[in-house]
């Protein structure tokens, strides 16, 4: 059954109180609850109905007197009181079989919750709708030495323990965990002086992997403090990390859970990308409890309402402890493989969709990144200051409340006065404009002219012109920049914008800090674009003139056999040898566009991409830039390296990131003499991991694999860095033979999400192993999907978008692909999640 938003409609009770006493035990846990329920004035609709799957009734009572409800395997319905009443009921639930980690679910012996978004009805009955929001109070029975909730504890002896959560939360936010796990505890002072005590909970022997979180932690309370004013509101914070997860982590109110691989980190065995992910993942789950718990969603159509300005605020708060440009060229690098192919493709929907019927197959790209991408585009058009006034004013007016985009719109048309109505269509069309420019230069004028057009999709038929912030700026023939960066308003499908006032024509530099999530169409050589990565005084765009120069010498290599261009590798030699640019950034610079991108840019063209030839075409083009780049390699992998302690932070982090940029190139040049020794001396994990890459993406390092194996086989994080690497890097007439390997390793544990997606993940990243022309991919991948869709169906569902850009290739892939989708859905008892998906992903035919 599929769901709409227009039938929204509020329940017919409030629910004034939630008592609930769990005694744990992992085939037979009994949860009772006391849920204390009023007639909604504001409903027109009594019926009670609470919702309720996989669990099994053993008595329910209103006002203490017992009643036989109407169960079905949705839930319940019963007659009830015209009038207050108390429910009751006593459930018994089976944690320890609970593959789907849905619900109450156990993972190494502890139990954990995962309730968002709709997993408390597979505790007990409840209304679990986010607009019905309570006061809830929790006793853990269970013979486990820490046995947490949500809000504060109130009492804890053997073996119990009771929480009270003072702040009205709808059942998603709600959390248990109980088990034998120890802390790294310290304090956060607040704005106004409270204490509050922080605990991050791992199991006994990852207590040397804390550090790195509780800092981020730190770190996040005071960002929040000091730029959105919000202070925290509780007297604990808790965060306990989980090695069976099916997502990064979970904002459970005072009580996050994460997935071990989102928080636990230490030199020797995470690398800088994954301290820099930790980071940014504690943020986000800590500025949660303002955006997402004291003000959260009417429904779940709203998701991007909470999602959208949290990834929106967490990248700010990396902005400003790390370097602005570099995360967002890394945000727009992700937006690109992760968003844009589901919205040019089938699965292609609204950040704030209409209709679902999973809402887990809705956690996307497009609601999160593309809907951070909306904040920013409104914030850039209302200004900072006005941006932070609606703040103020959204939180004051809704705090307590389950709220709409209406009503986050609404708060900026009250403090702009702007009209936000075309605006909003950013949320209600799916589909990745496309903006294409020409100039004009006559009599000392120089115009700009733009045209906007959404490709229709099945989600949004007819799409409208949108409003684009466009940011630009004006360089002279010398690179100085003769017009500071001015953002132009775009309303209409077409539109021309007049500078006056210039000595000459400029260059411009279009689309600055990539101001909208669209794709930029312009007319340009490869001089003009090397030009840009020369001069542009805006770090986005320059670091855009060398990607689009890299895309455009790979399409021509891979489609029409052309060589590599000089002006790409100059420009490149010329990026490597500027010491006055961060280390980072220059790592970025050197890095080729995805093949996927690739295949993406290819198909645009009309043109078919062919796999093989893209990854050849990527392989050309390292070899002639080592060649190019020979002797200026050397030294910069010198001056890359780090003398004195492991840091993750910007300064050893971008050394590295360039480092390892030298050494991939270099092991083009020396058959992987120094990546060999990197490896064989490296005393962490990021110079470890990098010479690893290098010799597998060269064809070698068949030692060092074993090695790495046998030093790291008890640490599970790094083993799924093992399975992912091999299959990532593996050549692609190797690929899915690498796959299949692995997945008759003893350590592949396929019903472990991480370790799932380390390998099949990985299978379907390598773009040309995935797309092998006989198919072995596809069925590879469809096989594993078949057989882990009973087990967990939410991340089957997510991996079934390897899928989804099936239309680019050819007619012989696409009969592969077709029939591996069709042999999917004939799978009995197929579930919904997975069901949708690949209905979606085949398309209306
Ligand atoms: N709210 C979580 C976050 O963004 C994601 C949890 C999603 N879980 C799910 N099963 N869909 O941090
Ligand atoms: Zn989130």
């Amino acid at each position: 059954t599929t769901i709409y938003l227009k039938d929204y409609a509020p329940f017919g009770f409030v629910v004034d109180s939630v008592h609930l006493v769990f005694d744990l035990a992992p085939n037979a846990t009994r949860v009772h609850s006391r849920i204390a329920f009023r007639p909604n004035p504001e409903a027109k609709d009594r019926t009670f109905f609470l919702h309720g799957e996989t669990l099994k009734l053993i008595e329910a009572r209103i006002d203490g007197a017992p009643v036989t409800p109407d169960v079905t395997d949705a839930g319940l319905t019963c007659t009830v009181p015209d009038a207050p009443f108390t429910w009751e009921a006593e459930v018994e639930i089976d944690p320890a079989n609970n593959t789907a980690l849905e619900g109450l679910y156990m993972s190494n012996g502890m139990y954990c919750t995962q309730c968002e978004a709709e997993g408390f009805r597979k505790i007990t009955y409840y209304p679990d709708r986010p607009d019905v929001m309570s006061v809830f109070t929790v006793t853990i029975n269970g013979p486990h030495p820490v046995l947490l909730s949500n809000g504060n504890p109130v009492r804890s002896g053997e073996h119990s323990a009771t929480w009270h959560d003072p702040w009205p939360k709808p059942a998603y936010l709600f959390a248990l965990v109980a088990g034998d796990l120890v802390a790294l505890s310290d304090s956060f002072t607040t704005c106004s002086g409270k204490d509050v005590a922080l605990n991050l909970y791992v199991r006994p022997g990852d207590e040397g992997k804390c550090a790195f979180g509780m800092e981020a932690l730190k770190k996040s309370m005071r960002w929040d403090e000091e730029v959105y004013g919000r202070e925290y509101d509780l007297d604990v914070f808790n965060i306990v990390a989980v090695d069976d997860f099916n997502m990064g982590a979970m904002e459970n109110k005072g009580l996050n859970v994460f997935n071990s691989s989102a928080v636990l980190a230490s030199p020797e065995t995470a690398t800088d990308t994954n301290f820099e992910r930790i980071e940014a993942i504690i943020a986000h789950e800590y500025f949660h409890n303002w955006t997402g718990n004291r003000i959260t969603c009417r429904d779940w159509f709203q998701l991007c309402l909470k999602e959208g300005l949290t990834v929106y605020r967490d990248s700010q708060f990396t902005s400003d402890m790390r370097s602005a440009p570099v995360k967002r060229i890394t945000d727009v690098i992700d937006l690109r493989a992760r968003q844009f192919p589901e919205d040019q493709g089938p699965l292609a929907h609204p950040v704030r969709p209409e209709s679902f019927q999973e809402i887990n197959n809705f956690y996307t790209a497009t609601v999160y990144e593309k809907g951070a991408e909306v904040i920013g585009m409104l914030k850039r058009l209302v200004g900072d200051a006005a941006y932070a006034e609606a703040l103020d004013l959204y939180f004051a007016r809704h705090d307590g409340q389950a709220c709409t985009i209406e009503d986050w719109l609404k708060v900026f048309e009250d403090v702009t006065g702007r009209d936000l109505t075309q605006f909003a269509r950013w949320y209600a069309q799916a589909g990745t404009p496309r903006l294409s420019v020409t100039e004009d230069w006559a009599d000392g004028k120089y115009a700009l002219t733009f045209t906007q057009t959404t490709p229709p999709s099945a989600a949004t038929p007819d799409p409208q012109p949108l409003v684009i912030p466009i940011d630009v700026g004006l360089l002279n023939a010398n690179g100085d920049e003769v017009r500071a960066t001015e953002t132009l308003e775009m309303t209409e499908a077409t539109q021309s914008f007049t500078f006056e006032g210039l000595a000459a024509k400029p260059v411009p530099s279009i689309l600055r800090g990539f101001s909208a999530p669209v794709v930029l169409i312009r007319e340009m050589t490869s001089a003009d674009r090397a030009f840009l990565l020369a001069h542009d005084t805006d770090p986005f765009n320059r670091w855009e003139a060398g990607r689009a120069l890299a895309r455009a010498t790979l399409t021509g290599m891979a489609t029409r056999g052309t060589t590599p261009d000089a002006d790409y590798l100059d420009g490149m030699l010329a990026v490597l040898r500027d010491d006055t640019l961060d280390p980072a950034y220059r790592a970025l610079m050197l890095a080729q566009p995805g093949q996927s991108e690739l295949a993406a840019a290819i198909f645009e063209t009309g043109v078919t991409p062919d796999p093989d030839a893209i990854w050849q075409a990527g392989e050309t083009l390292k070899q002639a830039l080592a060649q190019h780049a020979q002797d200026v390699l050397p030294r910069i992998l010198a001056d890359c390296r780090i003398d004195g302690t492991y840091r993750p932070d910007p300064n050893q982090t971008g050394k590295r990131a360039l480092g390892g940029a030298a050494l991939a190139l270099l092991t083009r040049l020396d058959g992987g003499a120094q990546a060999a020794a990197q490896f064989a001396e490296a005393d962490n994990m990021t110079l470890q991991l990098s010479a690893l890459s290098c010799l597998l993406s060269a064809q070698k390092g068949e030692a060092e694999v074993a090695a790495f194996y046998d030093q790291w086989k008890d640490d599970r994080l790094v083993i799924d860095k093992w399975f992912g690497l091999q299959v990532v890097q593996a050549a692609p007439d190797r690929a899915v033979g690498v796959a299949h390997a692995l997945t008759e390793h003893p350590d592949f544990n396929w019903k472990n999400p991480n370790r799932f997606r380390a390998t099949m993940g990985a299978l379907s990243m390598n773009h040309a192993g995935f797309h092998a022309a006989d198919g072995s991919g596809y069925a590879l991948l469809a096989d594993w999907l078949i057989r882990l869709d009973p087990v967990n169906p939410q991340t089957t569902a997510r991996m079934c978008s390897a899928f989804q850009t099936w239309r680019r290739y050819d007619s012989g892939r696409q009969a592969l692909i077709k029939a591996q989708l069709d042999r999917i859905m004939a799978t009995p008892d197929l579930s919904r999640d997975t069901s949708e998906m690949i209905t979606r992903i085949q398309g209306a035919t």
